[in-house]
């Protein structure tokens, strides 16, 4: 049977007959989970082109000896993530396989069975706004922002010119800073005006950059207006840059009426209920940062970004919208921030995190942007299925059930064994798993 010589662990306690993978460049492989794991690489490689060496850096993983002791400070060594691959992704008529690095069982399948559900009725449309990324300026405490506000406004083609000194490539592209924008609050000491450099950063996620152009303008600034300039720094909340993702569920898809009903009962409960539209968005932000995680984007900057744009109303809401359509079927919209790049940064010394950008094969950081959001939108569109119906532990239940298996021990095939036997009894502890290895070892 295929794979039967190098096992992967949890799916192939559903292995039922050997899978043949079709060289044609369509995301839906079927039976893609009951691969082993040296099958599903090969099938990624020929759908993504992988040359011998990305698909070596895949498999180790951690960057190159030389390279790992620049990344961050005082390394010792790395810790290791699964990588696994989300099937079924139709975005905008373009198939998509999507590397996710998470430690969390049924994320990837949650986002497979998502976009699988989507696909029925055309996959996700997604949309996105021009990559602008922007630095908070924070000049002094005053009372006068009326003047600041003339000052840097007269000055601002200046400011510019000067900002763009700072990266030939972006003015080359016609990218680079654009704007500033002014607006005041009300701080401790008085109120503040506070300069927002905005720039459009391409395909790279841009903090560098957008860093660089605040603090080389920000003595300018001084100079101009006889101020204080205090923070200059990238500023999160990238607002400016975002994606949205939309896809319309088939009733009978998801469940039938009844749990179409439940679903959106549980989606109002997380828009008038903070507890639970933190769960709401927990279960977006699953797929969102497993894939930003995979391809070495910044996964902090992305999820404060999400979480304060989840709160934009003033109040914390769910991100995404949904509702039911005049043909009774679901239909979800999720629409993020999105401050990731494909250039620059991890994403080119990490050779596994490279890899993971050629397996998305998209183009341009919008495009990138759009997967996201349509990653997130097809996680909890699962999640929130699930929940709908019968709950999340039954789907949880197989692959903990392997991973309480493997911590009492259990080795090669045993595993799938003491976790079949397991689940059969309903019952999931070490206790059990231990006596099953104990009953299956004494044969
Ligand atoms: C688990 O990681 C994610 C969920 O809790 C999300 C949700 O509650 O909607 C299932």
């Amino acid at each position: 049977m295929a794979g039967e010589k190098s096992r992967g662990i949890g799916p192939q306690i559903w292995r039922r007959t050997p899978v043949t993978v079709k060289k044609a460049r369509s995301s839906r492989i079927a039976g893609f989970y009951r691969l082993t794991m040296e099958e599903r690489l090969k099938a990624v490689r020929s759908f993504a082109g992988l040359t011998e060496e990305e698909a070596q850096a895949i498999v180790r993983g951690a960057p190159p000896r030389e390279k790992l002791d620049h990344l961050v400070e005082n390394v010792i060594g790395t810790i290791g993530i699964p990588l696994g691959i989300a099937t079924n992704f139709l975005i905008n008529g373009k198939d998509y396989l999507v590397p996710m690095a998470t430690d969390e069982s049924s994320v990837i399948a949650g986002a497979s069975n998502g976009a699988r559900m989507a696909r029925v009725k055309g996959g996700f449309k997604a949309t996105s706004s021009e990559p602008l990324m922007a630095a908070t300026i924070q000049i002094g405490t005053t009372r006068d922002a009326k003047r600041i506000r003339k000052i840097v406004d007269e000055n601002k083609k200046e400011l510019l010119r000067l900002a763009n000194t700072r990266s030939s490539t972006l003015s080359r592209m016609g990218a680079g800073a654009k704007d500033i924008q002014l607006h005041e609050v009300e701080g401790f000491y008085g109120r503040l005006a506070i300069a927002r450099l905005l720039v459009d950063v391409r395909d790279a996620m841009g903090a560098n950059i957008v860093n660089t152009m605040a603090e080389f303008i920000a003595p300018q600034i001084e100079k101009m207006t006889g101020e204080t300039v205090y923070l200059k720094v990238i500023d999160n909340y990238a607002v400016e840059r975002t994606a949205k993702a939309s896809c319309v569920v088939d009733s009978n898809t998801l469940g039938g009426e009844r749990v179409l009903d439940r679903f959106l009962q549980g989606y109002s409960c997380a828009c008038h209920d903070v507890h639970r539209a933190c769960g709401h968005n927990k279960g977006v932000m699953n797929g969102v940062t497993a894939v930003v995680l995979a391809t070495g984007n910044d996964t902090r900057a992305v999820e404060s970004a999400c979480h304060a744009y989840a709160a934009r109303s003033g109040t914390y809401r769910p991100l995404p919208v949904w509702e039911k359509n005049q043909d009774g079927d679901l239909i979800g919209e999720l629409e993020i921030p999105v401050p990731v790049g494909i250039v620059g940064g991890l994403t080119k010394n990490h050779p596994a995190a490279s890899a993971c950008i050629k397996i998305l094969g998209v183009q341009s950081a919008r495009e990138f942007g759009e997967v996201l959001a349509s990653v997130g939108l097809a996680s909890k569109l699962a999640a929130e299925r699930a929940l709908a119906d019968e709950g999340i532990q039954q789907g949880h239940m197989s692959l903990h059930a392997t991973n309480v298996a493997m911590t009492a021990g259990a080795q090669g095939d045993e595993i799938a064994r003491v976790a079949k036997a397991m689940i059969r009894e309903k019952e999931i502890s070490m206790k059990s798993a231990a006596e099953k290895l104990t009953a299956i070892r004494r044969g």
